[in-house]
């Protein structure tokens, strides 16, 4: 027998296994989650398996997975859609059919996947970016980073500076017909994460003429710092995103090596000399007293880790923990949180911190939110939740670009 019919019958017995987790109460559709919940935890601890028997690495059967849902660059009756390149990186643009005589705003989107995975080809996000080219009349660019692990850091992170950068140029701009006062950088996860740090270092730079108007951050993941928020420790099984999973995709952003993700798993990763950035990530001073709850803030573990990695002192890789000079030129900013999110604190933090900055944010928290919810927008799986997270981001682009 090969390992194919033996892998199918266990993924049926721990799907079976998988469906009694239990949900959050407050949730909207609560089986389809379910289902999707047990077919997350499933794929991962089959992953896990291919993993320890050296069939496959970790990520690539969630990669399998993922590239079935990718779509083609198919235009429609109001925007003409097309897969090219921006300075080598791949972009599909979103262009509409609309006559118009003034210039248009843009928005550059990032998509999630924990640097590991994903792409604008999936269904959800086409429609998303689709749907945002044609409610805006606005270009928009989805932007597709290399991947770790093949790609680690800072690839994929450089690949969105060359993008922007590239798309800022006057000729560009010109091109596509695109006000350079009208452009918004969004991204969901770690999409989000991308944008963030990517925000930072456009604003911040003198050399550059053309800045950006707005930032959109869904559920965005801004630190590595401090890995036992209250959200962390009040979302560890999920749904969907698990702590385990988060850190297992993440850590590949990093190193191939097991032990980072060990010692995240237990907050024990930061070096030495890295105090001054829990002041910074600090949830007992950002987080707003009713996300708190009964939590109490236990002072950071220092230098366990060996060897250390000095990469995880690197703003690029936390946008949280830099300070408040480095935030004061943030554009305009748009933070959507999740409550079943193990990523909400720090959406919730960088709210916090911009204001404290005097940047101006506009903030939605989904009280019945779950991760990654705007991956389900599209048949197998629909959640009007996923709808309600896209027309919450598409009316405040609307109202603010
Ligand atoms: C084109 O735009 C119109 C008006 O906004 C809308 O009703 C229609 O559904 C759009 N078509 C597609 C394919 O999105
Ligand atoms: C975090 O904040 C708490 C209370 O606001 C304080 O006691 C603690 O020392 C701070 N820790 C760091 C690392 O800043
Ligand atoms: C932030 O400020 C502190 C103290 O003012 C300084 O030691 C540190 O180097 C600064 N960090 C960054 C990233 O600029």
């Amino acid at each position: 027998m090969g390992y194919k019919p033996l892998c199918f019958g266990l993924t049926c017995i721990l799907f079976a296994y998988y469906i009694y987790t239990p949900m959050p109460e407050n949730i909207e559709e609560p089986w389809k989650v379910r289902i999707m919940d047990a077919a997350i935890k499933t794929a991962s601890l089959m992953a896990t398996i291919l993993e320890k028997t050296g069939i496959k690495r970790f990520d690539e059967l969630f990669s399998i997975i993922i590239k079935l849902d990718y779509t083609q660059p198919i235009s429609d009756e109001n925007v003409t859609v097309m897969d090219t390149t921006f300075s080598d990186i791949p972009v599909r643009l979103y262009l509409p059919k609309r006559k118009r005589e003034s210039q248009r705003p843009a928005v550059i989107f990032i998509h999630g996947g924990a640097f590991v995975l994903g792409s604008y080809k999936q269904t959800p996000l086409d429609l998303l970016n689709r749907w945002t080219a044609n409610k805006l009349d606005a270009v928009v660019v989805g932007v597709d980073p290399s991947l770790a692990p093949q790609y680690p850091f800072p690839v994929p992170y450089e690949d969105v500076v060359s993008v922007v950068k590239f798309f800022l140029q006057d000729k560009i701009l010109a091109k596509y017909g695109v006000d350079p006062n009208r452009i918004c950088i969004s991204g969901d996860s770690s999409g989000g994460t991308l944008a963030a740090g990517v925000a930072q270092l456009i604003q911040n730079d003198p050399e550059l003429k053309h800045k950006l108007k707005a930032q959109a951050l869904i559920y965005p993941g801004l630190q590595v710092v401090d890995l036992s928020l209250p959200s962390h420790r009040e979302n560890e099984h999920g749904p969907l995103l698990s702590w385990k999973l988060a850190i297992k995709l993440a850590c590949l952003y990093l190193t191939q090596d097991k032990v980072l993700p060990q010692a995240m798993m237990k907050n024990q990763h930061m070096p030495h000399g890295s105090m001054q950035l829990f002041k910074l990530v600090n949830w007992s001073t950002f987080l707003p007293e009713e996300y708190k709850k009964s939590h109490v803030y236990t002072e950071p573990i220092l230098g366990r880790l060996n060897p250390s990695y000095s990469i995880l002192l690197d703003s690029r890789l936390s946008p949280l923990a830099v300070n408040d000079s480095q935030l004061q030129n943030l554009p305009l900013t748009y933070i959507l949180t999740c409550q079943h999110d193990i990523l909400r604190d720090d959406g919730l933090m960088y709210v916090s911190r911009l204001q404290n900055a005097g940047v101006k944010v506009s903030h939605d928290h989904m009280e019945d939110g779950i991760h990654g919810a705007l991956s389900f927008m599209a048949s197998p799986i629909y959640l009007k939740l996923g709808i309600r997270i896209k027309d919450k981001y598409i009316n405040w682009l609307e109202e603010n670009l």
